[in-house]
């Protein structure tokens, strides 16, 4: 499958609207891999997004999420509830815990037989994979570390996709705990492609060819890219976002719970830091309690309390159509 793409730069999955069916053609039309993300989205949804890419006949990949028990944290989450109620003067939800529609998902993939699906926050069963395999899908599993990537390994993925510490999203860890240290990707990367056999793909902080043409030759299957692509014509990010990246109206980026109850490094803004202390590790029900409030800070163009997922990189954004940045990438990265 990687060895189909022209060229190892794979566009990372992005929920929230951000990779559209646009981006993830344009992509793989120059000759890398576009990925569809059905993080939140209903299978209703995704299923006309497959359906798009399928009438668009290139590669792509599809990326699920995968359903993760939660420890009970009701008080703590009753309580953070209470204080955002109280300071933005609104009555926020508290929705029962959800999979994402997880098993029509998995139909989906097999149903179009999917070029590629990846899966993050845990590893999908040996049975899982090997169906998806046999249907003639490409299997990745996302991981943060050698003992996520023997887990993946022993359950038959084609590859993994590791993503470090700088990466710009939720953090992929199997369990929603702290990372331990801070090992720059290029490190973790030596020590994953040591402790496994399978294609390893590098994700995190990767924003220029330099920094490709350096993780190809360290031994990375492949590169995935986020941070790099929101600011492309194509992507759906929204433009308070795009602004805030482009006019670098944000000095750092910060990993944080605030927003959804799971790590992810974004902008740092006012929300991350009033409410650090007080998130609860309570994943996905955060994200359903602080949708409201971020969705009026976007009708109120406020960015101080969206989430704007980006990763450390992200002072080297451009503002470029897919087709130009995947040249700038494959030119300094020495790949034509
Ligand atoms: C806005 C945004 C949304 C993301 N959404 C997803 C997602 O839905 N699924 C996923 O596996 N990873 C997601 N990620 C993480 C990426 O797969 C990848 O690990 C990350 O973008 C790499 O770091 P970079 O952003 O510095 O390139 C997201 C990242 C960003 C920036």
């Amino acid at each position: 499958m990687l060895e189909n793409c022209k060229y190892p730069i794979i566009q990372a999955p992005m929920a929230g609207g951000i990779s559209t069916v646009a981006l993830a053609t344009a992509v793989s039309e120059n000759g890398g891999l576009g990925f569809l993300a059905a993080g939140y989205k209903t299978a209703e949804a995704l299923e006309t997004e497959i359906i798009a890419m399928e009438q668009a006949g290139v590669l792509y990949g599809v990326n699920v999420f995968v359903p993760t028990l939660e420890t009970d944290k009701q008080e703590e989450v009753e309580a953070y509830k209470t204080i955002l109620e109280k300071d933005w003067q609104m009555k926020l939800e508290l929705p029962a815990w959800s999979d994402d529609e997880w098993e029509e998902k998995l139909a989906l993939l097999k149903h179009y037989k999917v070029p590629a699906a990846s899966f993050t926050f845990s590893c999908p069963s040996k049975e899982i994979i090997s169906d998806l395999q046999e249907n003639g899908t490409y299997t990745i599993v996302t991981v943060t570390d050698e003992k996520e990537a023997l887990i993946a390994q022993q359950a038959g993925a084609n590859a993994v996709c590791l993503q470090g510490i700088e990466a710009g999203g939720h953090r992929a860890s199997f369990e929603n705990t702290d990372p331990i240290g801070n090992k720059p990707l290029i490190d973790l990367l030596a020590d994953v492609l040591e402790t496994v056999e399978i294609p390893v793909i590098a994700a995190g902080g990767i924003m220029d060819g330099e920094q490709i043409k350096e993780l190809l030759q360290a031994g990375a299957a492949a590169v995935q890219l986020g941070t790099a692509f929101i600011c492309c014509e194509e992507s759906g990010a929204n433009p308070i976002y795009k602004r805030a990246l482009i006019e670098q109206q944000f000095t750092n980026t910060k990993l944080t719970r605030t927003f959804t109850g799971r790590l992810a490094r974004g902008l740092e803004n006012d929300f991350m830091q009033r409410y650090e202390a007080v998130a609860p590790a309570a994943y996905p029900t955060l994200h359903f309690v602080t949708q409201l409030i971020r969705k009026q800070a976007l009708i109120k163009e406020n960015p101080q309390a969206m989430s704007m997922w980006a990763g450390v990189g992200f002072e080297k954004v451009r503002a470029l159509t897919v087709k130009e940045l995947m040249q700038q990438l494959k030119t300094e990265a020495g790949l034509l």
